[in-house]
């Protein structure tokens, strides 16, 4: 029996409601399989400002550093958007992950076959797409320095600063090449070469790694035309590596192609002297919150992702990865990935968040069983 320490930050919006279907799916691995989970609840985001004042308090990062891993729903909300700065539920995931020095963040966008219909790009543009996002998470314009708002010259200046070390860029770069390795052996880089110094140097260490990694095709792109290409044709990609802020404007391109940004999970991690933590990449949803709405398929995935990564157990990774699959070919769907009806029959059936973590999970008990 393998015990883990699992700290699940639910957050705020939706973040409580795809929690408890994580919490369902797990419950059903704890069955199934020869684990026991220890979950411990934490107050982070906005829940936490509403108590404490602050959005990371110290007893919640704490939790997370002594855990196995960590799963987080989602974090913010319109109450909180006027709060300065060094308040807001954003700065305590920030917070989090240079706590936790979690500097690579893998997004893997898969294009499921039965949401080829779901996205706004051409089916045949989509089908097989594979792809993961390998984003720097604790450097660039996030976190460097000089930064601020001043007044010079009587207005008002804002800056911030993208500012990267080489061994910053090293250690993204292995990641992105360890991974391209395990998959169809290419990078493509990221940056802004042709007006970026700190682009540059980018640029010159990442194909200094790369003589490392023989076997792995290196290619650069420019940030905007990868823009354009990820659209345009993006089965190109294998591993796309880039930095902070480019990684987090194309990981939500990339999340469209999914269909839904309902779909993406994500996982960040860093040299293993810290647990990983399990992200889905949508944010916290207000909108929708309480209503039953909420995608959960990426916090499931999120879950699925921390026993790959985390607890190196491939097999419920794929488990859990072939009951969604198997729910979403059955044609069940939550609103953002359900088809309208064309002549008062729809293709799909609509459901809400609990019935979807139910079916998954049922579907994962079955699937268990056949193995
Ligand atoms: C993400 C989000 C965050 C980010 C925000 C909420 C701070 O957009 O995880 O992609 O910019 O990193
Ligand atoms: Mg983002």
């Amino acid at each position: 029996m393998q015990t883990k320490k699992i700290t699940l930050l639910s957050g705020d919006g939706i973040g409580p409601e795809v929690s408890l279907e994580a919490e369902k799916l797990l419950k059903v691995i704890e069955g199934q399989f020869n684990y026991k989970f220890e979950i411990t609840k934490k107050d982070f985001g906005g829940i936490a400002i509403d108590k404490y004042g602050i959005p990371l308090p110290e007893d919640t990062l704490n939790t997370c550093k002594n855990s196995d891993a960590v799963l987080l729903a989602a974090i913010g909300g319109p109450k909180y958007d006027n709060l300065p700065r060094e308040k807001r539920p954003e700065t305590g995931l920030l917070g989090l992950r240079a706590g936790l020095s979690a500097f690579a963040n893998l997004r893997p966008v898969m294009v499921f076959d039965p949401l080829l219909d779901s996205s706004t790009i051409k089916k045949d543009v989509l089908a097989s797409t594979d792809l993961i996002v390998v984003r720097e998470l604790t450097g660039g314009l996030y976190f460097g320095n000089p930064k601020g708002i001043e007044v010079k010259h009587g207005e008002k200046v804002g800056f911030n600063t993208m500012v990267y070390s080489e061994s910053e860029i090293k250690r993204i770069a292995k990641v992105a090449f360890e991974i391209a390795r395990k998959r169809k052996k290419k990078v493509t880089s990221i940056d802004k070469a042709n007006v970026l110094d700190v682009s540059q140097l980018w640029r010159e260490t990442v194909t200094q790694v790369s003589k490392d990694y023989k076997d792995v095709n290196l290619e650069h792109m420019l940030v905007d035309n990868a823009a354009m290409q990820l659209i345009k044709n993006p089965k190109q990609f294998d591993v796309i590596l880039a930095e902070n802020l480019f990684g987090d404007i194309l990981s939500d391109e990339g999340a469209m192609l999914t269909g839904s940004i309902g779909m993406l999970p994500s996982a960040s991690m860093g040299d293993g002297a810290h647990p990983a933590i399990y992200e889905p990449v949508h944010g916290s949803a207000p909108d929708i919150a309480g209503k039953n709405l909420a995608n959960p398929i990426a916090m499931l995935l999120s879950a699925a992702m921390m026993f790959k990564y985390s607890f190196s157990d491939e097999k419920v990774y794929n488990l859990i990865l072939n009951s969604v699959k198997n729910i979403l070919s059955q044609g069940y769907r939550t609103k953002d990935i359900h088809q309208e009806s064309r002549d008062g029959v729809s293709p799909t059936k609509l459901i809400g968040t609990r019935e979807m973590g139910d079916l998954i999970c049922k579907e994962l008990a079955v699937s268990k069983s056949k193995v």
